[in-house]
Formats: C-alpha cells, sequence, structure tokens
C-alpha cells in the first residue's frame, strides 16, 4: 500500500512505483489492515505536510511492537540517502521514526529491491537489475492516481531557481528535462488509450530543455528557429489531437520563463485550454526580492495584460505565501492590493513555514508570529473568495464544455476548459457522461464550483 502526499509529481510518482513494486511481485492493496508492505511518498513543503506523514508513519510503525510482521519504508520530498535500518550510512529519518525499515529517493527507485533483501535476505521479490532501469520516468505508470479520462505526464524533475523559502530544489535536486522523444511516446501511449487530457508537469514546466543541466548536455540543442524548447513540445503534442487528444493542460509554470512565444502559442494551439497557473507568491517588490522571485509585480502585470488580451477570458490562478520573513503590514497591504487588481479566480495561500537547509532559514528570520500569518492568510482568503463567486457567476446562463471525470453520493463532476468544477446531477443517463466532453448549461454557481443540466 502507497500512501502519497504533497503535489501531482508525488502522485505520479505513485503511479511509476506501483507497477515497479508489482513487478517485484507484490500485489495492491487499499486496505490498511491487510498490507504487509506500506510506503509513504511524502512531501517537506511545509512543516505541516511532513508532520502529516510522520505521524501516520509513526503510528503503523508501533503496530509492530503488537507483532504485526510489516515492512514500512519512506520516499518522496523527505528521503534524503537511500538506505535500509542496516545499512552503514542512513538517512536522519531513522531517528525520527523508530522501527522504520527503508528510506530510498525516488529517483533511485531501482535499489529498493536491494535494499529489501538488506533487511530480509530470504525475501522471495522478484530479480530486475538495477541497470535495466535508468530512471524511473521510463516505467509505465498505473495511471490508478489519474482519472478515468485525464492523465498526469511528467516533463521535467527538480528546480533551479531557488526560491529563498523553497526545499524543492534540495529535496528534488537541480532541475532536469526528460527527453522530448520518450514524452511524446508517453503521450500518444496515452492518446491511443482514450485519454482527452493529459496535464504536463514539472515544478517549472516553462524552462523545460532550459536549465543547466539541460544545456551542459546539449540534449536540445537539434531545436532550431529561435523557438523555445517547452513551445516545440506543446506544437507537437498538439498534433495529437488528430488522434482524439481535446486538452492539454500544465503546471506549474514560472514567470521568469512566461515568454511571448509561449503566450502565443496558448493562444494560437487547439489544444491549450484557458486557463494558466502562474504562481505570484507576493505582490510587493521588496517581499519578491527576498524571497529570490526574480520578476517584479510590473513584470507580472505585464505578463497577465498580454495573456488576457490575447486569450480573452483566460482564467488565471496563483499561490501566494503570507507573513514571510520581515513581511511588514506594507508589504502585505500591497500584496492584498495586487492580489486584487490581478482578479485571480482561485489561489492557494500558505502560511511561511520555514524549511531547514534553505537561505531563508540560514540567513533570514522566521519572525512573523502564527496569529499574525493565521490573520493574514485569512484577510487575503476574504479577498479570494469575493472575486471567486463573483467570476463564477459570469459562467451562469452560459454553455459550457465540461470533461466528466468521477462521481459523488448525487453527483457527477467534471472540469470545464477554464479549470472549473462543474457539477450535474447523477442518473442513469449522465454517468454514461464520465470520460465525454460535454456542453452544459450553467444554472448557478456555488463558491468555488458551478453548477448545470445538460
Ligand atoms: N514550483 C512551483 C511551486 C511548487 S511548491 C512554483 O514555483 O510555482 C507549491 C507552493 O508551495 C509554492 O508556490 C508556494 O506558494 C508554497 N511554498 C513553497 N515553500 C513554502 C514554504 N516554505 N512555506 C510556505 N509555503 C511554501
Ligand atoms: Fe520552489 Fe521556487 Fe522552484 Fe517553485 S520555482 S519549486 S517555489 S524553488
Ligand atoms: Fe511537496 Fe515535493 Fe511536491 S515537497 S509539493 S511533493 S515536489
Amino acid at each position: 500500500m502507497i500512501f502519497t502526499y504533497g503535489c501531482q509529481m508525488n502522485y505520479s510518482d505513485t503511479e511509476r512505483m506501483e507497477t515497479y513494486i508489482e513487478a517485484l511481485g507484490f500485489k495492491k492493496t487499499n486496505q490498511e489492515d491487510d498490507a504487509d508492505f506500506v510506503i509513504f511518498n511524502t512531501c517537506s513543503i511545509r512543516k505541516k505536510a511532513e508532520d502529516r506523514a510522520l505521524g501516520k508513519a509513526a503510528k503503523l510503525t508501533k503496530s509492530k511492537y503488537k507483532g504485526r510482521d510489516i515492512l514500512i519504508a519512506v520516499t518522496g520530498c523527505m528521503a534524503r540517502i537511500s538506505s535500509s535500518k542496516y545499512s552503514e550510512k542512513r538517512d536522519k529519518l531513522f531517528n525520527t521514526i523508530k522501527e522504520l525499515d527503508i528510506v530510498f529517493k525516488i529517483n533511485e527507485l531501482q535499489k529498493l529491491a536491494g535494499l529489501i533483501r538488506e533487511i530480509n535476505p530470504d525475501s522471495e521479490i522478484k530479480e530486475i537489475p538495477e541497470e535495466s532501469l535508468e530512471h524511473y520516468f521510463q516505467i509505465d505508470p498505473t495511471y490508478s492516481t489519474s482519472s478515468e479520462n485525464q492523465a498526469f505526464l511528467p516533463i521535467s524533475m527538480g528546480c533551479d531557481k531557488f526560491c529563498t523559502y523553497c526545499i524543492v530544489p534540495y529535496s528534488r535536486g537541480r532541475e532536469q528535462s526528460r527527453p522530448m522523444d520518450e514524452i511524446l511516446k508517453e503521450a500518444q501511449q496515452l492518446v491511443k488509450d482514450g485519454f482527452k487530457e493529459i496535464t504536463l508537469i514539472g515544478q517549472t514546466v516553462n524552462s523545460y530543455g532550459l536549465s543547466v543541466h539541460d544545456k551542459l548536455n546539449k540534449k536540445f540543442d537539434y531545436i532550431t528557429e529561435g523557438k523555445e524548447p517547452f513551445v516545440v513540445l506543446l506544437e507537437k503534442i498538439d498534433k495529437l489531437k488528430d488522434d482524439g487528444l481535446e486538452r492539454v493542460r500544465w503546471t506549474s509554470s514560472h514567470p521568469k520563463d512566461m515568454s511571448d512565444q509561449l503566450i502565443d502559442a496558448m493562444a494560437q494551439l487547439e489544444t491549450q485550454m484557458p486557463y494558466l497557473h502562474l504562481p505570484v507568491q507576493a505582490g510587493d517588490d521588496t517581499l519578491l526580492k527576498r524571497m529570490n522571485r526574480t520578476y517584479t509585480t510590473e513584470k507580472y502585470r505585464t505578463i497577465i495584460k498580454k495573456l488576457r488580451k490575447k486569450i480573452p477570458g483566460i482564467s488565471i490562478t496563483t499561490d501566494i505565501i503570507v507573513g514571510f520573513s520581515d513581511e511588514s503590514e506594507e508589504e502585505f497591504k500591497n500584496t492584498c492590493e495586487f492580489f486584487k487588481e490581478m482578479q485571480f479566480e482561485h489561489a492557494f495561500l500558505a502560511q511561511y513555514s520555514e524549511r531547514s537547509g534553505t537561505f531563508a532559514s540560514k540567513k533570514l528570520n522566521d519572525n512573523i508570529p502564527w496569529e499574525v500569518k493565521r490573520e493574514r492568510w485569512h484577510t487575503l482568503n476574504d479577498i479570494l473568495r469575493v472575486s471567486s463567486k463573483d467570476i463564477l457567476s459570469r459562467f451562469v446562463g452560459q454553455t459550457i464544455k465540461v470533461l466528466f471525470e468521477y462521481q459523488e453520493d448525487d453527483s457527477i463532476l467534471g472540469r470545464s476548459e477554464h479549470f472549473k468544477t462543474v457539477r450535474i446531477k447523477k442518473t442513469p443517463e449522465t454517468l454514461k457522461l464520465i470520460g465525454q466532453i460535454v456542453p452544459i448549461k450553467i444554472i448557478s454557481s456555488r463558491e468555488w464550483e458551478l453548477f448545470g443540466e445538460v
């Protein structure tokens, strides 16, 4: 059994891990009590995310004291050194979680079989030579965490941006792009298998092919005519529309690499959706500088203006951190003003959480009291609720295309082109719509979602 925490990247990794683990001879279960091997695929973006996984893992390891024979492993963004409890050089997590058996880095997944044998030399797991697996991206995923017709497709991993607050460049390592041919092959297979929507994922997907590692390895030198590798990739994937691909999204992106050619490609390519998640983090230039975000509010504003001009009605969502080191009342006020001005349709609001090893943890102070962080979070959330409701109500009366993905008690749910959640009543007829793109007349809007009928 695998417990997955964190972003889409981790969910996508879990899908590859499942294939590998099944090849070792394990059978998947979703019943915690049945499992004899449990993996925690962890996230370390904030302390809360870590605590959630650690708490659960600690609880499970305790069942060993009651005689339960269970193997427990940790991977994902908290794992730093692939090791077993018997290894000479062990990950620090072994000091935190008693009775933990294995820690493995996700990009060293091929070492897992050896680590299991280190714990249990008589283990009957199948032989998969480490050399046979150059990179875990080459494993076919199970797509078990994707929905029936929407899949996540990783195009790069790691990050070179080093925002001062962020753990990702340390947990995921430097940015590396996946070869374009490999991505296209996976996309082709997905379309063949009936997937209508693909979401390209990575930490900053729009720097695809531009990282230091990519350049040193000359991986994308064949790209000519001054086109950016990411734009070339979007153009090539767009061609799959002839085989049935309808929608392509990507996340997350960084304002620094939001070029004019990319905006033009978004506007022109048929499979590109009128939706963009573009994290801004703060609406104050000094604060952005302290965060090492490498752009100003003016640059961000210019990008949004261009996007709205070329793609009328585009939905834009963002991420914001409140309570970062030394954030003054004045700086926070600027963030609120900017937030209102940009008319974001949704946002992930985070309270700053200091991460050990980052520049901010070494050189800046985590000096905003938690009550102030919480209060600022609520202030922004109130602004967001108003603007989001306003924006959603513009869809009422319109007929929009929805890809239905899953059902709940009495509803069928899906996403519109603008990435809005749309709910319709569940009936034997509408149940058949899951997996299809259907025009839906919107009748009303609720907080965060739309309600409609066929
Ligand atoms: N690569 C993406 C973001 C990945 S992390 C990007 O740059 O857009 C997702 C979000 O978590 C970030 O956008 C940020 O808002 C938040 N985050 C990252 N580090 C954080 C920290 N130390 N404390 C609080 N929130 C954080
Ligand atoms: Fe973290 Fe910044 Fe990289 Fe995003 S761009 S993953 S926030 S370092
Ligand atoms: Fe978390 Fe790692 Fe994603 S830190 S947000 S799971 S890249």
